[in-house]
Protein backbone atom coordinates (compact mmCIF):
# COMPACT_ATOMS: atom_id res chain seq x y z
CA UNK A 1 0.00 0.00 0.00
CA UNK A 2 3.38 2.22 0.08
CA UNK A 3 2.66 5.38 -1.25
CA UNK A 4 -0.76 5.59 -3.13
CA UNK A 5 -3.09 4.35 -0.55
CA UNK A 6 -4.50 5.78 2.51
CA UNK A 7 -7.17 4.70 4.89
CA UNK A 8 -10.30 6.96 5.79
CA UNK A 9 -13.53 6.35 8.11
CA UNK A 10 -16.74 8.13 8.18
CA UNK A 11 -17.79 8.49 11.76
CA UNK A 12 -21.08 8.82 13.50
CA UNK A 13 -21.46 12.29 13.43
CA UNK A 14 -21.62 11.73 9.41
CA UNK A 15 -22.60 8.65 8.92
CA UNK A 16 -25.74 9.27 11.29
CA UNK A 17 -26.58 12.41 9.78
CA UNK A 18 -27.01 10.76 6.40
CA UNK A 19 -23.82 12.38 4.72
CA UNK A 20 -21.76 9.11 4.17
CA UNK A 21 -23.13 9.27 0.11
CA UNK A 22 -22.43 13.23 -0.07
CA UNK A 23 -18.68 12.51 1.66
CA UNK A 24 -17.92 9.45 -1.05
CA UNK A 25 -18.76 11.68 -4.02
CA UNK A 26 -16.82 14.13 -2.83
CA UNK A 27 -13.75 11.40 -2.67
CA UNK A 28 -14.57 9.87 -5.66
CA UNK A 29 -14.14 13.26 -7.85
CA UNK A 30 -11.22 14.47 -5.95
CA UNK A 31 -10.03 11.08 -7.76
CA UNK A 32 -9.61 8.43 -4.96
CA UNK A 33 -10.94 5.48 -6.20
CA UNK A 34 -12.55 3.03 -3.24
CA UNK A 35 -10.55 -0.02 -3.04
CA UNK A 36 -12.06 -1.37 0.26
CA UNK A 37 -15.40 -0.06 2.08
CA UNK A 38 -18.21 -1.53 4.82
CA UNK A 39 -20.82 -0.34 7.19
CA UNK A 40 -20.09 -1.39 10.30
CA UNK A 41 -19.70 -0.11 14.18
CA UNK A 42 -16.57 -0.35 17.00
CA UNK A 43 -16.72 -1.40 20.32
CA UNK A 44 -15.90 1.17 22.42
CA UNK A 45 -12.60 -2.04 23.49
CA UNK A 46 -12.10 -1.68 19.57
CA UNK A 47 -12.01 2.10 19.57
CA UNK A 48 -9.74 2.20 22.24
CA UNK A 49 -7.44 -0.09 20.53
CA UNK A 50 -7.64 1.25 17.10
CA UNK A 51 -7.00 5.26 18.63
CA UNK A 52 -4.41 3.70 21.54
CA UNK A 53 -1.91 6.25 20.23
CA UNK A 54 -3.94 9.02 21.82
CA UNK A 55 -4.63 6.50 24.87
CA UNK A 56 -2.79 9.65 27.26
CA UNK A 57 -4.70 11.83 26.04
CA UNK A 58 -7.57 14.27 27.76
CA UNK A 59 -10.22 13.29 25.21
CA UNK A 60 -9.38 9.58 24.62
CA UNK A 61 -12.16 7.96 26.92
CA UNK A 62 -14.57 9.97 25.29
CA UNK A 63 -13.08 9.54 21.99
CA UNK A 64 -14.26 5.98 22.27
CA UNK A 65 -17.23 6.21 23.66
CA UNK A 66 -17.80 8.61 20.73
CA UNK A 67 -16.33 6.17 17.87
CA UNK A 68 -18.40 3.31 19.23
CA UNK A 69 -21.40 5.67 19.24
CA UNK A 70 -22.89 4.94 15.60
CA UNK A 71 -22.08 3.27 12.51
CA UNK A 72 -18.65 4.07 11.31
CA UNK A 73 -17.76 3.38 7.04
CA UNK A 74 -13.82 2.61 6.74
CA UNK A 75 -12.42 2.73 3.15
CA UNK A 76 -9.51 1.97 1.96
CA UNK A 77 -8.60 4.51 -0.91
CA UNK A 78 -6.18 5.13 -3.47
CA UNK A 79 -4.57 7.97 -5.41
CA UNK A 80 -1.22 9.18 -6.08
CA UNK A 81 -0.01 10.86 -3.23
CA UNK A 82 -3.02 9.41 -1.50
CA UNK A 83 -2.01 10.70 2.53
CA UNK A 84 -1.01 13.84 1.51
CA UNK A 85 -3.86 14.87 -0.71
CA UNK A 86 -5.95 13.38 1.00
CA UNK A 87 -5.13 15.21 4.25
CA UNK A 88 -5.92 18.51 2.33
CA UNK A 89 -9.31 17.14 1.15
CA UNK A 90 -10.38 16.68 5.14
CA UNK A 91 -8.77 19.72 6.21
CA UNK A 92 -7.69 20.30 10.07
CA UNK A 93 -8.79 17.94 12.71
CA UNK A 94 -10.65 20.90 14.66
CA UNK A 95 -13.53 21.98 11.79
CA UNK A 96 -13.25 25.86 13.30
CA UNK A 97 -9.75 25.53 12.12
CA UNK A 98 -10.45 23.55 8.64
CA UNK A 99 -10.45 25.26 4.88
CA UNK A 100 -13.22 26.08 3.49
CA UNK A 101 -14.52 23.47 1.10
CA UNK A 102 -12.87 20.37 3.14
CA UNK A 103 -14.76 18.14 4.11
CA UNK A 104 -14.60 18.69 7.69
CA UNK A 105 -15.21 22.55 7.29
CA UNK A 106 -18.48 21.17 4.98
CA UNK A 107 -19.79 18.42 7.50
CA UNK A 108 -17.69 18.05 10.57
CA UNK A 109 -19.92 19.23 14.16
CA UNK A 110 -16.96 19.39 16.66
CA UNK A 111 -13.11 18.60 16.73
CA UNK A 112 -14.26 15.20 18.02
CA UNK A 113 -17.75 14.73 15.95
CA UNK A 114 -15.07 15.63 13.28
CA UNK A 115 -16.69 13.45 10.58
CA UNK A 116 -13.93 12.04 8.55
CA UNK A 117 -10.70 10.70 9.95
CA UNK A 118 -7.53 9.91 7.47
CA UNK A 119 -4.05 8.28 8.27
CA UNK A 120 -0.99 10.60 8.96
CA UNK A 121 1.71 8.59 7.18
CA UNK A 122 1.53 5.27 4.41
CA UNK A 123 2.99 3.27 7.66
CA UNK A 124 -0.09 4.09 9.23
CA UNK A 125 -2.58 3.82 6.49
CA UNK A 126 -1.12 0.24 6.28
CA UNK A 127 -1.71 -0.64 10.10
CA UNK A 128 -5.25 1.26 10.16
CA UNK A 129 -6.41 -0.51 6.87
CA UNK A 130 -5.27 -4.19 8.31
CA UNK A 131 -7.25 -3.27 11.55
CA UNK A 132 -10.48 -3.39 9.75
CA UNK A 133 -9.90 -5.71 6.36
CA UNK A 134 -7.69 -8.38 5.55
CA UNK A 135 -6.98 -10.27 1.93
CA UNK A 136 -6.44 -7.10 0.69
CA UNK A 137 -3.39 -8.48 -1.48
CA UNK A 138 -6.51 -9.56 -4.04
CA UNK A 139 -7.43 -5.84 -4.70
P1 LIG B 1 -8.83 11.82 14.05
O1 LIG B 1 -8.15 12.53 12.94
O2 LIG B 1 -9.63 10.62 13.75
O3 LIG B 1 -7.72 11.45 15.15
C1 LIG B 1 -7.93 11.48 16.53
C2 LIG B 1 -9.30 11.97 16.90
O4 LIG B 1 -9.41 12.41 18.24
C3 LIG B 1 -9.62 13.21 16.09
O5 LIG B 1 -9.81 12.89 14.75
C4 LIG B 1 -10.83 13.72 16.84
O6 LIG B 1 -12.00 12.97 16.57
C5 LIG B 1 -10.39 13.45 18.26
N1 LIG B 1 -9.74 14.63 18.87
C6 LIG B 1 -8.56 15.18 18.56
N2 LIG B 1 -8.29 16.24 19.33
C7 LIG B 1 -9.33 16.36 20.17
C8 LIG B 1 -9.65 17.27 21.21
N3 LIG B 1 -8.83 18.26 21.55
N4 LIG B 1 -10.81 17.09 21.87
C9 LIG B 1 -11.63 16.07 21.54
N5 LIG B 1 -11.40 15.17 20.54
C10 LIG B 1 -10.26 15.32 19.87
Amino acid sequence: MAGNRTFTMLKPDAVGASKSGAIIKIIEEAGFRIIAMKKTMLTPERAGEFYTVHKDRPFYKDLCRYMSSGFIVPMILEKENAVEDFRKLIGATDPAKAAPGTIRNLFAKSIEANAIHGSDSDENAIIEGNFFFSNLERF
